[in-house]
């Protein structure tokens, strides 16, 4: 699908967390976070959008329902920018140190919602949101793949995204998938309707052979 080559941090190990709403990312991530650093990994836990002084900003734009309505391309250069700001001040430079960066969702995020869910076009979303991010790859992907209905019933409050139709939602869990499918070596796509510890140790084992990249404090 995708002609960008990718780049990968030679220093550090990126690892993301992708999926739907409620799916357990930021459960994982903690959980994840919390390992390593039991055994003296340097970690940063972080997250998109909003995990910088701008982004923060952003985030509140494109997730706070005040904002409304927003041209498909004015929310895709947000996530941009958001993304080009938090990855040049906060996952390059600790991927630059030998951290192990855990970021809850990244690009693949946006190819997803704005790509596959609204009327864009993928391609253009991608080479958007690529160039944003240097084509910086995590080494590992996590897709927590779960049905939205079963997603969206685990919270009460709708934010701006989290209120759009079932279809929309199915077209992003579609693209998650299959974006894993395409690139099985840097992918991990698991039931998250499993237990959330069998999860988690499913996410140690492939996350184990690529620490020989961290450092231990
Ligand atoms: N495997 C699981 N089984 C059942 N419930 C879970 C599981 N993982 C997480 N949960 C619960 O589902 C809810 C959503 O989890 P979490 O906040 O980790 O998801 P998320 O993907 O980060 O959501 P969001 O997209 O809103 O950030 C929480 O109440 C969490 O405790
Ligand atoms: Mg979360």
């Amino acid at each position: 699908m995708s002609t960008w080559p990718g780049t990968y941090a030679d220093t550090g190990v990126f690892v993301c967390f992708e999926g739907g709403e409620g799916s357990g990312k930021s459960t994982q991530s903690g959980i994840l976070r919390d390992w390593l650093q039991e055994q003296g990994y340097a970690v940063l836990l972080t997250f998109e959008p909003g995990d910088t002084i701008v982004g923060r900003e952003l985030r509140r734009i494109v997730l706070s329902p005040e904002t409304g309505q927003l041209a498909d391309r004015t929310e895709t250069l947000l996530y941009a920018a958001d993304k080009a700001e938090h990855v040049d001040t906060v996952v390059v430079p600790a991927l630059g140190r030998g951290d192990v960066v855990i970021t809850d969702r990244y690009v693949d995020s946006t190819l997803a919602y704005q790509g596959a869910g609204r009327s864009l076009l993928v391609e253009e979303v991608e080479h958007v949101a690529r160039w944003a991010t240097h084509d910086l790859r995590p080494h590992l992907t996590v897709v927590l793949d779960l049905d939205p209905r079963h997603g969206l019933s685990r919270f009460a409050g709708r934010d701006r995204i989290e209120g759009e139709s079932v279809e929309f939602h199915e077209r992003v869990r579609a693209a998650f998938v299959a974006m894993a499918q395409a690139d099985p070596e840097h992918y991990l796509v698991l039931d998250a309707r499993a237990d959330i510890d069998e999860i988690a140790a499913q996410v140690r084992d492939r996350v184990g052979p690529l620490l020989a990249q961290a450092v231990r404090r």
